[in-house]
C-alpha cells in the first residue's frame, strides 16, 4: 500500500468542512434535476497517513494512523455525486485510487493519471455546459503553485461549477520579491502562471 503523509491538525479541519460542505451540496441539489459531478483535481491516494507524536521516555510508541482524504470523504457522503473524477499525476497513488475504485464498484468513477490542469482544460472546453445538465464541485488541492490561473478561467466558463482552490500563498510569498526587476526568470514565470494576467503578463505594483 502507497502511503501518503501530508498535512496536520489543520488538515482535518479542512476536510470536515470539506466533507460538510459536499453532504450539503448534494442534500440541496438533489431534487434540482442535475448530474452531479464531484472533480477532485489533486486526488492523491484517498487517504492519509499521520505520525501520532510520542513520549519515548514514558515508553510511548510512535503511532502511525490512516485517514480518509479528499477522494474517500467525497465517496462516502450520505448522499452520493452521480459521477466522481480523480485526476492525479503520481502512478502509485493512482494504484490506491484504483482501490478505491473496485471498493466502490457500485459507484462511476473515472480515474485520471494526468496532470489536473490539461484534463480541466479539456474538460471545460466541451461544448456540453450550456445545456444547464451538470452541476459539481471542483476540489483543487496542489502542494504548491501547480495550478495554472488560465484552469480557473476554464472552469469559470463552464458555469457549472463550485470551487474550492486551496491557493498556495506561501508559494506566492516565497517567489515574490520587492524590486520586480530583479527576479530570476523561473519565479517570475511561476508566478505568471498561477495569478491573474493581462497579455501573459502580470501586473506588478511599484511602491
Ligand atoms: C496535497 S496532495 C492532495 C491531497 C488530497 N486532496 C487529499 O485530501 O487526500 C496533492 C496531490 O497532487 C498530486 N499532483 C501534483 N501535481 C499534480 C498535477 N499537476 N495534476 C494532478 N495531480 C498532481 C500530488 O502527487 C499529490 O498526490
Amino acid at each position: 500500500m502507497e502511503e501518503h503523509y501530508f498535512g496536520g491538525a489543520w488538515t482535518e479541519i479542512k476536510l470536515d468542512i470539506l466533507r460538510k460542505y459536499l453532504d450539503f451540496y448534494t442534500k440541496a441539489l438533489s431534487k434540482q434535476g442535475f448530474e452531479l459531478l464531484y472533480i477532485d483535481a489533486f486526488a492523491g491516494t484517498g487517504s492519509r497517513t499521520e505520525i501520532l507524536p510520542s513520549v519515548p521516555m514514558f515508553d510511548q510508541e510512535e503511532k502511525k494512523i490512516s485517514l480518509d482524504g479528499s477522494a474517500r470523504i467525497a465517496l462516502n457522503i450520505e448522499k452520493k455525486f452521480d459521477r466522481y473524477l480523480f485526476i492525479e499525476t503520481n502512478s502509485k497513488r493512482i494504484k490506491e485510487l484504483k482501490k478505491i475504485r473496485a471498493e466502490f464498484h457500485n459507484t462511476y468513477i473515472k480515474i485520471e493519471n494526468a496532470d489536473a490542469n490539461t484534463v480541466i482544460t479539456e474538460l471545460a472546453s466541451k461544448p456540453i455546459w450550456s445545456c444547464n445538465k451538470f452541476r459539481g464541485v471542483i476540489f483543487i488541492d496542489p502542494y504548491g503553485m501547480e495550478v495554472s490561473w488560465e484552469t480557473l478561467k476554464a472552469i469559470v466558463k463552464t458555469e457549472s461549477f463550485d470551487v474550492w482552490y486551496l491557493f498556495p500563498i506561501s508559494g506566492v510569498c516565497r517567489q515574490a520579491a520587492r524590486d520586480h526587476t530583479k527576479m530570476e526568470e523561473y519565479k517570475k514565470k511561476l508566478l505568471i502562471n498561477c495569478l491573474e494576467q493581462e497579455n501573459g503578463k502580470m501586473h506588478f505594483i511599484k511602491k
